[in-house]
């Protein structure tokens, strides 16, 4: 029994264990399965972090499509920039390039400007004295003298820096009395006042003259613009004169040309010499064939018309009155004079002083005192001796009609023998060869 119980229990025991060790089999599946299970839970959850990972994934590569298309949206506008960059990069070289040229004329106008202000600064430094200038030898005109086979004429200037003495009177007069000599005369009207042109023309053909640039300050303008004006376009023909005599005019136009010349000299704006403008003219044959005196009427005043005067002349004659102030400025004027000689020209001579509006036909004992005052006073100034004429001109009421009648005296009128002895002395100041044949013979009728 105990046996068979022993052998019951081993067989129960052993089946039990049997039982047993299935069951712990079973139990350790299930604890796997368990296990399993645990990770099923796991991978659940992986799968759930995967879906969430999907849906970012998924929005993440919506967002990136739309970042795509915002990035080709970009990179055309970047292309877009780059183009205008470019085309900006172009336009700004080309300015850089624009700003270095004015740059470069910015400069060059500096200094172009800072040469004009020198020459505005030296401009007026001066005190005006330009006869006294040095002539450049680029812009010197040779003066020819008085010579039988280059020129005849004689070139005369009438001048006195004191006003009112009777430099356009005696011209005029002069010129009607050389006239009956024989002589072709040429006037020149150098005074802005224009009182030789009015004496001879009226308001209105001066205002035509005027209009039509002939006047001697369009001559001068012209010629100092480096044109080659003809003197003989400027010429009015004088009616009433026995020989051929014409006059170069002037109106207070004048006056502009002056100043003009003179503020252009004073800036060295051109290649000419203002001064010798009319020398030049005068020298050439289609004047010195057509002329044998010329006269001009010189201003009271040493400027760049005078200063033309007497560069192209041989002559100047001083009219002076017998009156203590006048013949005081005669010394004075031929200082200057000096100066003009040796400045611009070496030949200059003094023809003569002459006493005009003297109180009688006689000389007062006082103005013949002055007179003979003057010799001396002369001598010193000039450093030689200066000639008095022997002739002077009464003040006469007829010789100032004649200037309010625009004509000059004539043999008919009694004053005219006056002037008639003067310009036997004038002549009688030039060189042989320079007085016309026909003066004697018209010399003696109208004398
Ligand atoms: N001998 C004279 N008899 C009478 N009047 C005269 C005489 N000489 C000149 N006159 C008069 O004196 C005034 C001045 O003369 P004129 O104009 O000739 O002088 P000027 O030296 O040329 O003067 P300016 O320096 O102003 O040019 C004029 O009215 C003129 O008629
Ligand atoms: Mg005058």
């Amino acid at each position: 029994m105990v046996a068979l119980c022993g052998i019951a229990y081993r067989s129960l025991t052993s089946s039990l264990r049997a039982k047993l060790r299935e069951t712990e089999r079973e139990l350790r599946e299930t604890r796997d399965g368990i296990k399993d299970l645990g990770d099923l839970d796991v991978v659940r959850t992986k799968l759930a972090e995967y879906d969430g990972v999907k849906g970012k994934l998924s929005q993440a590569e919506k967002q990136v499509g739309s970042l795509t298309t915002q990035l080709i949206f970009v990179q055309e506008e970047c292309d877009g920039y780059r183009a205008v960059i470019h085309g900006l990069t172009g336009e700004r070289d080309a300015l850089k390039e624009r700003c270095a040229t004015i740059a470069a004329e910015r400069d060059e106008v500096q200094g172009e400007l800072k040469a004009e202000q020198n020459k505005i600064k030296k401009a007026v430094q001066r005190d005006g004295a330009i006869w006294t200038d040095p002539v450049l030898a680029a812009k010197k005109v040779e003066f020819r003298p008085l010579d039988p086979d280059v020129r005849r004429m004689p070139i005369i200037s009438m001048l006195n820096l004191k006003g009112g003495v009777g430099k356009t009177t005696v011209t005029a007069n002069l010129a009607s009395a050389l006239a009956h000599r024989g002589y072709r005369v040429l006037l020149i009207d150098l005074d802005l006042q224009g009182s030789l042109t009015g004496m001879f023309l009226d308001e209105k053909e001066q205002e035509r003259l005027y209009k039509e640039n002939r006047l001697v300050g369009n001559f001068l303008e012209a010629s100092f613009d480096a044109e080659f004006p003809n003197l003989m376009d400027y010429v009015h023909q004088l009616p009433g004169f026995p020989t051929k005599c014409q006059l170069v005019p002037t109106t207070d136009a004048q006056s502009y040309a002056e100043m003009n010349l003179t503020v252009r000299w004073f800036l060295k704006d051109s290649t000419r010499d203002p001064r010798f403008l009319l020398r030049k003219e005068l020298q050439l044959a289609r004047v010195t064939n057509r002329f044998d005196v010329v006269l001009i009427d010189c201003p009271p005043l040493l400027n760049v018309s005078c200063s033309n005067a007497l560069a192209a002349s041989d002559y100047v004659m001083v009219p002076v009155m017998p009156s203590g102030q006048s013949t005081a400025r005669v010394p004075v004027l031929l200082e200057r004079l000096k100066e003009i000689r040796e400045a611009i020209n070496p030949d200059l001579k003094v023809l003569g002083v002459f006493a005009n509006r003297t109180r009688g036909a006689e000389l007062t004992a006082d103005e013949s005192n002055r007179l003979d005052e003057l010799r001396g006073q002369c001598r010193d100034a000039w450093g030689e001796k200066v000639h008095v004429f022997e002739s002077f001109i009464r003040q006469a009421t007829a010789i100032r009609d004649c200037e309010d009648e625009r004509r000059t005296l004539g043999p008919d009128d009694e004053f005219f023998k006056t002037f008639a002895a003067l310009a036997q002395e004038v002549e009688d100041g030039f060189p042989t060869f320079a007085r016309p044949p026909a003066a004697k013979i018209t010399s003696e009728v109208s004398l």
